[in-house]
């Protein structure tokens, strides 16, 4: 892949978030989301690659854009497979709570994990536990490992952990054993990869969500070495189905880094819509000014690039934004 690329993808992951913040608090969830992926959708016409969205908002007749198999850029350029969530979190929009984003992760043709829209088991460590953890073990033994890896006391651990009732238990275990638990509402894409930048003090992230987050999260945590494990959940016989026809004859496999995001390159870049773990959120700064702020990097070379960008919107008409 091109390194010119991640700075290409920034700006639609840029868009998006401007174009959802717009519904910042305003109790529509539908709306906060069809803004982010209308314009994450316009951004993608200008960047040269050829690019087949593998995880997106949905099949063909599920999602008017951005659906899987859609095929995205000039055409011209490397061929990428492309994972999209123009809006995680889009509750927390509508609610005005912190941690959404706009994120967008590429890899070589072939190279992501064509995840359903189901839910996923999964286990989150920086680079000092990635190769040491599984997500076998029980949550115990991982806090030990964890703990040891980062050199850390176990009660000075902290594990991130979506507040959500299916939860409980491990909740309740991570708690016995003396570790922190540090509970968050929506958006366990930030959650996860809080655990590989050791300036959030997040250790290990833990717990069921959505599967295409999984694998979105696990491209970011391949460019800051980190490690992801990962388990589909499939609730029903139409959901197992379609693990199968993905090409998981076991649907319930243990999946790790290589099968979430195979080959030894990636390109993530997200942009904080309210600010979380990872990101500060748009500022709306007065008049048409707004500022941003994204992060954007490359498995291959492992660079991490933090952007913050002021933005005229009177200057961007192709983006619709109501001003
Ligand atoms: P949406 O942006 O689709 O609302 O997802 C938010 C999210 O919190 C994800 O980060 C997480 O993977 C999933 O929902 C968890 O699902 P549930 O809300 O059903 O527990």
């Amino acid at each position: 892949m091109d390194r010119e690329l991640a700075l290409e993808i920034v700006r639609v992951t840029e868009a998006a978030a401007l174009a959802s913040a717009q519904w910042m608090g305003r109790g529509k969830k539908n709306e906060a989301d069809d803004a982010a992926t209308t314009a994450m959708r316009t951004m993608f016409d200008s960047v040269n690659m050829a690019g087949t969205v593998v995880i997106g908002e949905g099949e063909l007749d599920e999602a008017p854009m951005l659906y899987i198999g859609e095929k995205l850029g000039t055409g011209n350029g490397p061929e990428v497979d492309i994972a999209v969530d123009p809006l995680e979190g889009t509750n927390i929009v509508a609610k005005g709570h912190a941690n959404a984003m706009a994120v967008i992760a590429i890899a070589d043709k072939g190279n992501l994990l064509h995840a359903p829209d189901m839910y996923m088991e999964k286990i989150a460590v920086g680079p000092n536990a990635a190769g040491k953890i599984s997500l076998d073990d029980p949550i115990e033994t991982t806090i030990e490992i964890v703990a040891e890896a980062n050199n850390k006391r176990i009660r000075d651990l902290t594990v991130i952990i979506q507040e959500r009732d299916r939860h409980q238990e491990l909740i309740d275990r991570i708690r016995a054993k003396g570790a922190r638990v540090k509970l968050f509402g929506d958006g366990d894409v930030g959650a996860s990869i809080a655990t590989a930048l050791q300036w959030t003090g997040i250790d290990l992230f833990v717990g069921t969500g959505g599967a295409p987050e999984g694998v979105i999260s696990a491209a970011a945590l391949k460019c800051l070495g980190g490690e992801m494990q990962a388990r589909l959940v499939p609730m029903n016989e139409e959901e197992e189905v379609r693990c199968r026809r993905m090409g998981l004859e076991d649907p319930r496999q243990l999946l790790h880094m290589e099968d979430l995001v195979a080959g030894d390159d990636a390109i993530f870049a997200a942009t904080g819509v309210s600010s979380g773990e990872m990101l500060e959120g748009v500022k709306f700064l007065g008049g048409n000014l707004v500022e941003t702020h994204s992060i954007v990097m490359r498995a291959k070379t492992k660079t991490v690039r933090y952007v913050k960008a002021h933005h005229h919107l009177d200057h961007k008409p192709y983006l619709n934004l109501n001003i």
